[in-house]
């Protein structure tokens, strides 16, 4: 597994250290009313980074731009923070542990939470636009399109509402698939064509890789539902077997563990071969995500 080679995880370190600095410097402590404390709460010092990692893999793999893909890996863990911050809210998944710490909703109360979440979306496309001409105006504008895309109605939004209009009901497998694609997938999908976005690739190249994202995104929500149920919260930083009280759909409720597993580690190996089929030469580290994906433990 290329996952467990020392270059991999020396690799996500530097880079997962790389991108804690750049959110220290970017996300403000000085917002009013304590909002930048809550906002800051919500952001650092916290989680495996997988979506930034995506995208600063992908700008490797095309030799793509560096700082728009930090500005980029940014953007996306942003927008994740805030859909974090407003899943855990009593309104939607009402949990009180994320990242192994109160939500923010418990810690600075539902409204600051809901503000949080507000002000981190707008951040995210600001560092987008850095307007000092790091970035240019048609890579900037190409970055927050694939993004809002991603994030809205037809993806995390959208599959979010999804979600939550889903409890009690039995989704077959189809249905279950599209909710996991837009909830959780579209985000993990456009950090990998965000990182794509920082350079040229040929149009058969961007489709290859946005077939991997699409892969790597379906599997990732596979194996949070698998989570839910195998792991313990002190591992997991969050509470589990929250799904199965909250009567969610999932892919364990629809197939079992074992064949909730063995489905992501065919959708994985459909990623697997996307990669193969970009003709990239630097892909290793691409590999190397899909199997963590698979393999994670939290
Ligand atoms: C949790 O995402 C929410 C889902 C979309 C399943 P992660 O498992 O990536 O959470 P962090 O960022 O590591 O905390
Ligand atoms: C969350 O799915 C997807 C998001 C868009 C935040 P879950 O509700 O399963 O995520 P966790 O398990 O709370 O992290
Ligand atoms: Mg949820
Ligand atoms: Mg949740
Ligand atoms: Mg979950």
């Amino acid at each position: 597994m290329l996952s467990d080679t020392t270059p991999f995880l020396a690799w996500r370190q530097a880079q997962q250290d790389a991108v804690e600095r750049a959110l220290d410097r970017w996300v403000p402590a000085d917002a009013p009313a304590g909002l930048g404390e809550a906002m800051r709460y919500a952001v650092l010092d916290g989680g495996k980074r997988l979506r930034p990692l995506l995208v600063l893999a992908t700008c490797e793999a095309v030799g793509g731009h560096a700082p728009a893909a930090l500005r980029a890996a940014c953007a996306v863990e942003l927008i994740h923070a805030y859909s974090l911050v407003h899943d855990d809210m009593p309104c939607m998944d009402n949990d009180v542990l994320r990242r192994g710490k109160p939500t923010v909703h418990v810690q600075f109360g539902q409204a600051q939470a809901l503000l949080a979440g507000d002000a981190l979306q707008a951040l995210a496309f600001e560092l987008l636009v850095p307007g000092d001409g790091s970035v240019t105006d048609a890579m900037s504008a190409r970055l927050c399109r694939l993004l809002a895309l991603a994030a809205g109605a037809d993806g995390m939004a959208g599959g979010q509402a999804v979600d939550l209009a889903s409890v009690g009901v039995a989704l077959d497998r189809d249905a279950l698939e599209a909710m996991h694609r837009r909830k959780t997938g579209a985000l993990l999908q456009a950090s990998v064509t965000m990182g794509a976005a920082t350079g040229a690739p040929a149009p058969a190249v961007l489709s290859a890789l946005a077939h991997y994202g699409a892969c790597v995104g379906l599997a990732f929500q596979v194996v949070d539902d698998i989570l839910d149920v195998t792991a313990d919260s002190a591992t997991l930083g969050k509470t589990a077997g929250k799904d199965a009280a909250a009567d969610k759909p999932t892919f364990v409720s629809l197939m079992g563990l074992a064949q909730a597993q063995a489905y992501a580690d065919r959708v994985l190996a459909q990623a697997h071969d996307a990669l193969r089929g970009t003709g990239l030469g630097h892909t290793d580290t691409l590999h190397a995500l899909a199997d963590w994906v698979g393999r994670r433990v939290s």
